[in-house]
C-alpha cells in the first residue's frame, strides 16, 4: 500500500507517542506521521525524550553522557521523570491547547522499560507527579527483535559512540522488548504494535492505518 493516504476526518489535539527499542525507527516513523497530519492540514509539534524542552535538554545531556549513572538507576529514574514533568509542562501541554497534535519519540512507557531495576511503586509515583493527569491517546510499539534494531543502530551510528543505553548487551535489549510487549499487551486500547522490521514506507502506511483507525472520527475509539 504506496501513495496518498486515505482521507480520515481526525479531531485536534491529539497526543501521540511512538516506543520500541534502539533502531526500531521512531524518529524516522515520527517525521513521516507528520507529514502525512500536515498534508491533512493539522498542526504538528515533533519532539523527543528524554529532552524536548532546554530544561529536558540540560538533563538529557546529564543522563546520556553517563555522568548520572554513579547515582543509581533510582535517581536516574528521578532525572528522566524532571526532565518529563518540564517537558509536559514547557512543550506538551501548550501545544495541545492550541489544537496541534504532538507527536513525541519515547515518553513514560521507556522509562518503565529501561529503569526495571526500580521499584514499579517508585516510576509509578514518579509518573503520577511527571504527567499530572496527562495520558497518550495513542502510544504506537515499533516491534523488532534487539539484534536487528542494534546493528540498525550501529550502521546508522557509524564512528560516533555508543551511548550509556545502547552500549548494554543483547540480552537486556531483547529483555526490553519482551517489556514493551508486556506493556501493550496490558494496555491494548492505548497501543498499536507495529512490525517494524518491514521497510520504512511499510511501517508508515501501517503507523497511518492504526491512526486513522484508532483516532479517526466515527472510528468508535477516539478519545
Ligand atoms: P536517544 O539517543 O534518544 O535514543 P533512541 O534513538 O534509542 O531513542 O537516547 C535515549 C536513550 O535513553 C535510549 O537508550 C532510551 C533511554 N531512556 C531511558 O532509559 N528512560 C526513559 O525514560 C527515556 C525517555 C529514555
Amino acid at each position: 500500500m504506496t501513495g496518498a493516504p486515505p482521507p480520515v476526518d481526525l479531531p485536534p489535539a491529539r497526543f501521540v507517542t511512538f516506543e520500541g527499542g534502539e533502531g526500531a525507527g521512531k524518529s524516522t516513523q515520527v517525521r513521516l506521521l507528520a507529514d502525512r497530519l500536515r498534508n491533512a492540514g493539522i498542526g504538528v509539534v515533533t519532539t523527543r525524550e528524554p529532552g524536548g524542552s532546554p530544561g529536558a535538554e540540560a538533563i538529557r545531556a546529564m543522563i546520556l553522557s553517563g555522568a548520572a549513572e554513579r547515582f543509581g538507576a533510582e535517581v536516574e529514574a528521578m532525572l528522566f521523570a524532571a526532565a518529563r514533568a518540564d517537558h509536559v509542562d514547557a512543550t506538551i501541554r501548550p501545544a495541545l491547547a492550541r489544537g496541534d497534535w504532538v507527536l513525541c519519540d519515547r515518553f513514560a512507557d521507556s522509562t518503565r522499560v529501561y529503569q526495571s531495576a526500580v521499584e514499579p511503586a517508585v516510576i509509578d509515583a514518579l509518573e503520577t507527579v511527571a504527567l499530572d493527569g496527562l495520558r497518550p491517546h495513542l502510544t504506537i510499539l515499533l516491534d523488532l527483535p534487539a539484534e536487528v534494531g542494534l546493528q540498525r543502530a550501529a550502521a546508522r551510528r557509524g564512528v560516533d559512540a555508543a551511548d550509556r543505553f545502547e552500549k548494554e548487551d543483547a540480552a537486556a535489549h531483547e529483555a526490553r522488548r519482551d517489556a514493551f510487549l508486556r506493556l501493550a499487551r496490558a494496555d491494548p486500547s492505548r497501543f498499536a504494535v507495529v512490525d517494524a522490521t518491514q521497510d520504512t514506507a511499510t511501517v508508515a502506511d501501517a503507523v497511518w492505518y492504526a491512526i486513522a483507525t484508532r483516532l479517526g472520527q466515527g472510528a468508535g475509539r477516539a478519545g
